[in-house]
């Protein structure tokens, strides 16, 4: 069978595009922010630089060597007598699973393009009035546009490596960051843009503890696309004699910039015009609609623009979080790419409905248990438990497992002088470190 393999620019694009999600665009200025920002944003480079790149690379090798789906790529480079390596492949299914809620914040985001086009909410109380009732009350309008998201989400795999998801990130990508870019100059030219620089990057040493820590390495995963297969899946895809190590840089510089841009563009519109940082979805949701309203007409475009930005961030993630399961089916069940796509289409599609519902209310009380509604159990399960695990089995089999000769043939030329460290962080600092975030995240050491 010939196998489409990507293009060099097309898969830095494509891990880029599944890279910069709604994780790097609200989630990364938010934490920033709450958690001492400087000095947050400096554990955070550091884990992204330790840890992150090191498992980056990690992930690519296997993929590369592998060839294949998630599974069999574990499979056919454990040794023989190690074959339960295979499971550690099973980690593709989390990607499934975020696309439940993912694609209904995406959905959200679709409609807020729509709504940004007439009015703007005035004040920040009518934002959160607008945003409450579509995410508590409009069942209509969030499964019309999840429903849009599923279509487009599965057209584009369906149509595979090459003429879909490479295709897709080749345009989407780069308007992303001409929006993001336009946006980030215009935002440099208001006095509150200092006041944002200072949010983000002045130290606020009192703010960091070990919480902040854990925060950071569970964000690094998430916002890089690391623990899921999505980065395995992508690279089983490269030319022979790709440089891992090149992509793994540029996918971990575009990432890191494009959410430091975001959050400086934000947290100056919202100095400027708004009521200053906000957290968590109502960042975006709510406080910036009602500072894009000040900015008048300038306003309406802007949220316009913004609001497809984070539309084309969130689709380009989306692919890359099904195409592992559905590489899976192709190799390991001879599936067609259709059926493929369809079926793990619906199933994330209909799992997001349940997503959906548990955020309304009249369903919400039967889908909560404990503090958490499906949705948030979804999300908190994912980045908390499967992620780091993910992360884990990946840092132990290319540490340990994975014959060194294997190992070295390919990455010695390319890392030189820093084999040893990628080694080292493999065996030892990430490991310790992803036991140390489930513990912490599950509530065992809290
Ligand atoms: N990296 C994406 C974000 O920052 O939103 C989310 C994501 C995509 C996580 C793909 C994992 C993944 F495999």
């Amino acid at each position: 069978m010939k196998i489409a393999r990507f293009s060099r620019i097309g898969f830095i694009l494509a891990a880029a595009g599944s890279a910069v999600g709604l994780g790097n665009i609200w989630k990364f200025p938010y934490i920033a922010g709450e958690y001492g920002g400087g000095a947050f944003v400096l554990v955070y480079l550091l884990t992204v630089l330790l840890i992150g790149f090191s498992i980056m690379i990690a992930e690519m090798l296997i993929g590369y060597l592998g060839r294949r789906d998630t599974v069999t790529s574990f499979e056919e480079l454990a040794p023989k007598s190690k074959g339960l390596w295979k499971f550690g492949g099973f980690q593709a299914m989390a990607g499934l699973l975020i696309m439940t809620f993912y694609s209904v914040v995406i959905g959200w985001i679709f409609n807020y393009i729509i709504t940004s086009l007439s009015t703007l909410p005035a004040t920040v109380e009518q934002a959160e009035q607008t945003f409450g009732s579509m995410l508590h009350t409009d069942i209509g309008t969030q499964l019309f546009y999840h429903t849009v998201a599923f279509i487009w989400i599965t057209y584009v795999v369906n149509k595979g490596i090459k003429g879909g998801i490479e295709k897709m990130n080749l345009v989407l990508m780069p308007m992303l960051m001409v929006i993001l870019g336009g946006m980030f100059l215009y935002a440099m030219s208001l006095d509150t843009f200092s006041k944002a620089l200072d949010f983000m990057f002045m130290p606020h040493w009192e703010k960091i503890n070990a919480n902040a820590f854990v925060v950071a390495v569970g964000h690094a995963f998430f916002t890089l696309s690391l623990g899921m297969g999505a980065i395995m899946t992508y690279s089983a895809s490269l030319e022979k004699n790709s440089n891992l190590v090149k992509n793994a840089f540029w996918v971990v510089f575009l990432d890191t910039l494009i959410a430091i841009v975001a959050g400086l563009m934000l947290f100056t519109f919202l100095y400027q015009y708004g009521s200053g940082p906000a957290k968590g979805p109502g960042l975006v949701f709510i406080s910036l609609p009602a500072a894009f309203y000040e900015m008048g007409i300038l306003g309406n475009i802007f949220a316009v623009l913004f609001f497809i930005a984070l539309a084309f961030a969130g689709l380009t993630s989306s692919v890359s979080l099904v195409e592992p399961m559905v590489q899976y089916f192709i190799d390991r069940f001879g599936w067609s790419r259709l059926k493929a796509s369809i079926s793990m289409g619906l199933f994330f599609y209909l799992i997001g409905i349940i997503a959906l519902l548990s955020n309304i209310d009249g369903f919400k009380d039967s889908l909560t248990w404990g503090d958490k509604n499906f949705f948030d159990w979804v999300d908190f399960f994912t980045a908390a438990v499967m992620l780091p695990l993910g992360g884990l089995v990946m840092a132990v089999f290319v540490g340990f497992v994975l014959p060194e000769e294997q190992v070295s043939s390919v990455m010695k030329s390319q890392l030189t002088w820093a084999y040893p460290l990628w080694r080292f962080s493999l065996r030892y600092i990430t490991p310790v470190a992803m036991v140390l975030v489930i513990l912490s995240l599950v509530g065992v050491l809290s």
